[in-house]
């Protein structure tokens, strides 16, 4: 380990991570590293759990704020969260028991774009930050940090926290030394100048951290693997999604809307997502490149095929398998993965210069095309808005992708009116589901609605969807974008009181029964 740690006064500070838990107070607000299962510090995290859990159990009041790049894993967000001592959380999270917490209300939550959380702790908007708590690959002997598996927030929390606690994980391997680049133009000063990527594979930065030494308070050693969830298998909903994609690309590479290597790719979080790459792996499309937010197991495989060319993202985001295998071979993929900042990876700027094809999840989209993607039932969180919003409006194409159902059919993801708005109709270009793909592109509200209930709802919907939408142009005589308003989101009111959103079956006739014989008033 003394190799990792070049740079004497760092080595100094080597201390366990419950004498570096020890160090927090309560009420501090925490910038950590991490961004989708990667690059997050492994043992700090459960130490400060195991110290808020002692600390609460006494009938102290010790909760903490919480920042990070996104999600992260078990040993971060879900240990924390399980103290219940959690008062604040941002941005995107997708642990069980952290979404549990935001959605009792025992934790507030920022749900803002991944692009944005930057500028906001940069303008103080999330007030003070007291730590940051970073894991690195190594310190060099300047006393920079060599970034891991993921750079996200890092940069923002480094340069803003008054003590900086850093984990060198000796499991991330030092190949990842190159493959970071680490951009420092992000000032917020008048005639900013552009940032200089024209082109995924660019290198506009430098490949460590800065750190002010004086503001290390510990150093911890720890050597534990990054713990991302594996993705499920991909079935015949994401195939087909995939496939809708591909013909899509086709049509519009015949239409000279897009060159034969496509333009650079963003493919979103989650298991579709990887089920498109894995799409993209039998297609005719070569030399492709990708400016994204994470690089999935889909994107490894597109690379060592020799499709891409060149991917740019803020992390990894690797089933355990595919992370013990960059590990032992990340040399190879220096030059064709570069890791930046997520305010860079995510850049409405750089997005729109480069014309990206967005490609993202979603919960839900209603018949004129605006989506939800972040709350069930327009209420509870699920995860965040993440990156797709950053993409998705800055995009060249700005696509949606789900299955037309979920749990079992029992939800529509096609509903009259969507019940949280993330994205809305003017940043939907495109929405794919299993059953086809409606390209919204140029059409008024109105014509939308055939193309996204006749190619993307489920068979078992669409003739509700019809009946709803006939009732609002009856109703509203014609009117911009029909809707029916005291039913407008009747469809997820039926689910949570019946667990369905399929249309009650209309009652069978009763049988007539036998006139009675008038009953004599009484008088
Ligand atoms: N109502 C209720 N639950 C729904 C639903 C709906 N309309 N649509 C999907 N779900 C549930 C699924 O049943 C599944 O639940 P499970 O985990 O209990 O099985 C879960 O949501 C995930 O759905 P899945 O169909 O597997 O899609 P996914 O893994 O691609 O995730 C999102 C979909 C929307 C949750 C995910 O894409 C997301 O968090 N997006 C927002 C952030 C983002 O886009 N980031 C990328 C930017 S770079």
């Amino acid at each position: 380990m003394a190799g990792r740690i070049a740079h004497q006064s760092f080595a100094n500070k080597v201390m366990s991570a419950a004498e570096a838990a020890a160090l927090v107070h309560p009420g501090a607000s925490i910038g950590f590293s991490g961004f989708t299962g990667a690059g997050y510090p492994k043992e700090f995290p459960v130490a400060l759990a195991q110290r808020i859990t002692e600390a609460r159990g006494r009938g102290e009041d010790f909760t903490i704020r919480m920042f990070t790049g996104a999600s992260t894993a078990p040993e971060l967000d879900g240990a924390l969260a399980e103290t219940g001592g959690v008062s604040f959380r941002a941005p995107y999270q997708s642990d069980p028991i952290m979404r549990a917490m935001i959605n009792k209300g025992v934790t507030e939550y920022a749900d803002v774009h991944l692009s944005h959380s930057a500028k906001l702790m940069n303008m103080g908007f999330f007030g003070k930050l007291d730590f940051a708590v970073v894991e690195a690959t190594a310190i060099t002997s300047d006393g920079e940090l060599v970034p891991s598996s993921s750079v996200g927030a890092n940069r923002t929390y480094l340069d803003n926290a008054e003590k900086i606690i850093v984990e060198v994980n000796s499991w991330q391997t030092e190949d990842l030394y190159g493959m970071h680049d680490i951009y420092y133009g992000m000032q917020i000063i008048p005639r900013r100048g552009a940032i200089p990527i024209n082109h995924p594979g660019d290198i506009v930065g430098q490949k460590t951290l800065r750190v002010d030494p004086e503001k290390v308070v510990a150093v911890i050693e720890t050597d534990a693997p990054d713990r991302n969830t594996p993705f499920k298998p991909l079935d015949s909903d994401s195939r087909a999604i995939a496939a809708h994609l591909l013909d899509f690309f086709d049509l519009e590479v015949k239409a000279g809307r897009m060159p034969q290597s496509l333009w650079p790719l963003q493919s979103g979080v989650g298991n579709i997502a990887n089920a498109v790459l894995a799409g993209l792996m039998d297609s005719h499309f070569e030399h492709m490149t990708s400016y994204t937010e994470v690089i999935q197991d889909g994107m490894i495989d597109l690379i060592d095929a020799g499709k891409i060319d060149v991917a740019s993202a803020t992390a990894f985001s690797l089933s355990p398998d595919a992370a013990h295998k960059m590990n032992e071979t990340a040399k190879n993929y220096h030059g064709k993965i570069i890791l930046r900042p997520q305010d860079v990876s995510n850049h409405p700027e750089v997005i729109r210069r480069q014309f990206v094809i967005a490609c993202n999840g979603m919960i839900e989209a209603d018949i004129y095309g605006n989506v939800n993607s972040t709350h069930v039932m327009g209420t509870r969180m699920m995860n965040g808005i993440g990156g797709s919003g950053d993409f998705s409006r800055n995009a060249g194409y700005s696509i949606f992708v789900s299955p037309s159902v979920a749990k079992g059919g029992n939800i529509s993801a096609i509903v009259p009116m969507v019940s949280h708005h993330d994205h809305t109709e003017h940043d939907v270009m495109v929405i794919i589901t299993e059953q086809g793909l409606a390209d919204l592109r140029g059409l008024a509200p109105r014509k939308r609605v055939k193309l996204i209930i006749e190619n993307c709802a489920h068979p078992s919907y669409r003739e509700a969807l019809w009946d709803y939408y006939n009732e609002g142009l009856r109703v509203s005589n014609g009117i911009h974008t029909p809707h029916v308003l005291p039913k407008a989101l009747s469809w997820h009111q039926r689910f949570l009181e019946g667990g369905s959103m399929r249309p009650p079956k209309p009652k069978a006739a009763e049988p007539v029964a036998e006139k009675a014989e008038p009953v004599a008033e009484q008088s």
